[in-house]
């Protein structure tokens, strides 16, 4: 299996001071940083563009993990790409030409990431993996931290780790991450975590600690 990456993500954190929580938990280490971007039409709920992502840009060298929840998503990917995503995650149901969404993202030079909405089935991606460096099942669904993770996920992580085969395609879970749900997804067969409120819980001082329970838990 691929080795786990922790992926704290910065919803959780205080948006007042972003770059300093970016580094803090980047300094407590988290391997990935994801990002949320969400428009209020896709998800109901709005957090950050673009200008964002590029503020944050110095403050760490860590990888950019962007789990775009924005419909259209097409006409924002290279202003996503510029702004310093490492990784664009569009979402299946976003965008009606996944493969041409996910050309684009490799056309610009970025990691290409495919996210399904907890109803979507895993065989929103058969026929694109070969366009994709990682699938990210929602755990819950979009649009805010701190939900309770669904069970019924784990079975679609199961046929996705199938499905993929022995192609170089990382599995990536987002909602409800904690030491209580890691070993259960981690052997479903996943191996990038976001977590934001089991990270961000308890402030610059606990980030570590937390960090470290999620890894162990795996
Ligand atoms: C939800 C976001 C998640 C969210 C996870 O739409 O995609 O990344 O921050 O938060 P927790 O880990 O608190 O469930
Ligand atoms: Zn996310």
């Amino acid at each position: 299996p691929n080795p786990l990456v922790i992926a704290p993500s910065i919803l959780s954190a205080n948006f007042a001071r972003l770059g300093e929580e970016v580094a803090a938990v980047a300094e407590a280490g988290a391997d990935w940083i994801h990002l949320d971007v969400m428009d209020g039409h896709f998800v109901p709920n709005v957090t950050f563009g673009p200008p964002v992502v590029k503020a944050l840009r110095p403050a760490t060298a860590k990888f950019f993990d962007c789990h775009l929840m924005i419909e259209p998503c097409d006409p924002y990917l290279e202003a996503f790409a510029a702004a310093g995503c490492d990784m664009l995650t569009v979402h299946a149901e976003a965008t009606r030409h996944l493969d041409r969404s996910l050309q684009a993202i490799r056309g610009l030079g970025k990691q290409a990431g495919v996210a399904l909405n907890p109803g979507t089935p895993e065989t929103a991606v058969e026929y694109v993996l070969d366009r994709v460096d990682m699938v990210l099942v929602m755990t819950v669904n979009p649009g805010f931290g701190g939900q309770a993770f669904i069970p019924a996920t784990l079975a679609k992580l199961r046929r996705l780790r199938a499905l993929i085969g022995d192609r170089p395609i990382r599995i990536e879970v987002d909602g409800g991450i904690a030491p209580d749900t890691a070993k259960a997804v981690r052997e479903a067969g996943a191996d990038t975590f976001v977590a934001g409120s089991a990270v961000f819980k308890g402030g610059a001082p606990a980030y570590a600690g937390n960090i470290r329970a999620l890894r162990e838990a795996a």
